[in-house]
């Protein structure tokens, strides 16, 4: 039967638009008589804020509600970072709309193996047996997880007192809020073949907050996931693992907002450098019986609109590419397309066919056709 996925596509501020005209280019690949993509392009961020005086308006965010998923490059540069701040700044725009959709969880895969592998080989501060263990198929056996971060409550989103001598965040969380987290993390581990632990960080030690989610993470994944390992792991000795064993968290990390900030960009860490590196935000799985609403993915690179290499054809588009990848992970059921994609990625890079921030000499267009060549 063909389906016809919506897309809507937010190319956003400065290297935005080159690198993602290169995902979309990637994303049209994938189209054939049963899988079809209706894309529809708007504005956000600092060119919204030119054409509309707002970051984002109102009917961009009913697009992304009525869109099967979004894809959003990056926003901001220093021709708005005088005038303008919080929600009516370019980022804001991007608040807006993770907040309009929702999306309660924020997925940063990171891998050693595919699809960076010869990337993290070069680029990566660890060494080489921390990477990928010293079997003799030893990249197969790399880091491989994926953190699963909280991104709606906690400490960033509770109550605040700020006084001159006296200041004090809220740091909060109902049994609902952990409860759909933790069955998006499960749901997450169960797509990975073979299914991975789900790995949850705490500080259960000393959190009030800290105790009812790891007693509420215990509750979920023993009733209605009993087929999956999982972990209590109290977050600063998780943040000491990550930097000497790494691949003994192999499997999803769940955390909540703060724990979940910090491990991720500690993660980030490990391919070293922020050009390969995709991000999802989700409200849900497909299939995901608890959600009221359809569900919502959002998925963006990691790193910012790099505004000083826009429009030069330098920019690494391999992020953003990835994640089409994703997408097709999380939104639209594609999960043979997503592999085939990371496989096509990870041979291109190896063949040494690099943009300039990994010392290689091709164009942001130019990558973007050998991956479609490889494809
Ligand atoms: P950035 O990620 O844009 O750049 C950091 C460094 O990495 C720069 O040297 C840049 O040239 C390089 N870089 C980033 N992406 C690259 C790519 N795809 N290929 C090659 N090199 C790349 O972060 P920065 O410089 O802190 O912020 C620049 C602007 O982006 C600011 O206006 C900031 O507010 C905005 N920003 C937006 C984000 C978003 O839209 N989600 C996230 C982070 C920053
Ligand atoms: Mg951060």
């Amino acid at each position: 039967m063909a389906q016809t996925h919506s897309i809507l596509v937010l190319p956003g501020d400065g290297i935005g638009p080159e690198v993602m005209a290169e995902a979309i280019k990637v994303l049209k690949a994938f189209e054939t008589p049963s899988h079809k993509f209706e894309l529809r392009q708007e504005l956000i961020g600092g060119c919204s804020i030119d054409a509309t005086g707002k970051s984002v308006t109102e009917e961009v965010k009913q697009a992304a509600l009525a869109s099967d998923a979004v894809l959003f490059a990056a926003v901001g540069g220093p021709k708005w970072d005088n005038a303008r701040r919080g929600l009516d700044g370019p980022e804001g725009g991007l608040l807006q709309l993770r907040k309009a959709m929702d999306i309660y969880a924020n997925l940063r895969p990171c891998s050693s193996s595919s699809p960076s592998a010869s990337i993290a080989k070069e680029f990566s501060p660890f060494r080489h047996e921390i990477l990928f263990g010293s079997g003799k198929d030893g990249e197969a056996e790399g880091v491989d997880f994926v953190v699963v971060r909280e991104n709606c409550g906690g400490a960033y989103f509770g109550r605040k007192v700020e006084d001159p001598t006296y200041a004090m965040d809220e740091w909060g969380y109902s049994e609902a809020e952990i409860e759909r987290v933790t069955r998006l993390a499960a749901e997450v581990a169960l797509r990975h073949n073979p299914p991975w632990p789900v790995i949850s960080l705490d500080k259960a030690n000393v959190l009030a907050s800290s105790r009812l989610w790891r007693r509420v993470v215990e509750k979920v994944m023993t009733t209605e996931y009993p087929q999956l390992k999982v972990v209590h792991q109290l977050a600063d000795s998780a943040s000491l693992i990550l930097a000497t064993n790494p691949r003994s968290l192999n499997g999803v990390i769940l955390a909540d907002n703060t724990f979940g900030d910090m491990i991720s960009d500690q993660a980030g860490s490990i391919v070293g450098t922020l050009g390969v590196l995709p991000s999802a935000s989700l409200n849900g799985l497909p299939g995901d019986k608890s959600l009221k609403t359809r569900p919502y993915g959002l998925y963006e690179p990691t790193h910012g609109s790099a505004p000083t290499i826009a429009g030069k054809n330098i920019a690494n588009p391999v992020a953003m590419i990835l994640c089409v990848a994703l997408m097709f992970r999380y939104s639209l059921n594609m999960e043979a397309e997503a592999t085939r994609l990371e496989d096509a990625v990870r041979k291109v890079l190896d063949k040494g066919l690099r943009t300039p921030d990994l010392g290689g000499t091709m164009g942001t267009k130019e990558l973007g056709d050998a991956i479609v060549a490889e494809l």
